[in-house]
């Protein structure tokens, strides 16, 4: 099989911003409730703060308050529970989101735990982990919900497909099997030590790639015909010197000769990521409310 379909994160991103930006507007006009995002990053690490601007563009495109707090690399664990807290009660606040990685010497599952569970718009609290595990999901986190939402798409039915997630971290691929999981697959989980790795592979009608490893997966991996999510981002040096290009943890020119589709690096999961933030925070308002959530947030 030559040519996969190329599944358009970057579109299917906008649409769901689109159908965000419109519940938002249909909740306010209801209730007069506006989401409001808080996002908090810690330390000077430049991509985290990109990608903590991106959150908070998004969420005023998307018609919500976004309120930004960003401390110094020495800033305590203390004054950090301290806004969590403040957060918590805050009534025009609906969505807490702390930047990982923090720095190492703050206890990051102290912080996430925390977080009111029904404002942990990313997912990580241990009630909303325990939540997904039995099956009763209310964040997702939101990388892997967006995977789902696309597989959903361009995968069709997703019951009884055999389904392999590399990689086991707790941002990713652990919520991603228990996501397919309640979909129906069968699934894998391999990580690092997982023996007979490329036959298992091989096996998969769906493989999702988590693993942070450039291009670590190649065409003869994969299965002719699976679904292939790549959720890696990973930057290496470009063909001119002193130039870089970002690529995924699979080989993409390989991968699209075998898959039936497959998500390009960049514009496939990416846009996804932020994407589903705003729907966990309009779910979270709505909830808040007392409303039902937009289906598309229930995974
Ligand atoms: N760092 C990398 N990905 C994420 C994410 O999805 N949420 C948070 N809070 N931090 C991250």
């Amino acid at each position: 099989m030559t040519d996969a379909t190329v599944i358009d994160g970057k579109a299917f991103a906008l649409g769901l911003r689109q159908r965000v930006a419109a519940g938002a507007a249909e909740l306010k006009a209801e209730t007069g409730v506006v989401p409001g995002l808080a996002v908090v990053l810690v330390g000077d690490d430049p991509a985290s703060w990109i990608y903590v601007r991106n959150k908070g563009n998004a969420a005023t495109t998307a018609g919500m308050r976004s309120f930004d707090h960003r401390f110094g690399a020495d800033t305590d664990q203390a004054t950090l529970l301290s806004l969590i807290d403040r957060l918590n009660r805050d009534p025009l606040i609906h969505g807490i989101l702390v930047q990982l990685p923090l720095p190492a010497h703050i206890d990051a599952e102290a912080v996430i735990e925390a977080i009111d569970p029904a404002k942990d718009v990313d997912g990580f609290h241990p009630i909303n982990v325990g939540r997904l595990g039995i099956g009763l999901p209310l964040l997702a986190p939101c990388t892997p919900l967006g995977c789902l939402m696309l597989l959903r798409h361009y995968a069709g039915s997703l019951a009884g497909r055999k389904a392999l997630v590399l990689g086991r971290s707790n941002i990713v691929g652990r919520p991603m099997a228990q996501l397919l999981l309640g979909a129906d697959c069968t699934v894998t989980i391999a990580h690092s030590r997982t023996r007979d790795l490329i036959e298992t592979c091989r096996e998969a009608d769906i493989l999702v790639a988590a693993v942070g490893r450039p291009e670590m997966i190649r065409g003869d991996w994969i299965k002719p015909g699976a679904v292939v999510i790549d959720v890696g981002i990973n930057r290496i040096a470009g063909a001119e010197p002193g130039k870089t290009r970002l690529v995924g943890d699979v080989h993409y020119a390989e991968a699209a000769q075998v898959a039936a589709a497959v998500t390009p690096v960049p514009g496939g999961v990416g846009p996804m990521t932020i994407a589903c933030l705003l729907l966990n925070t309009l779910a979270a308002a709505c909830r808040g409310a007392g409303l039902p959530p937009p289906p598309e947030a229930r995974p």
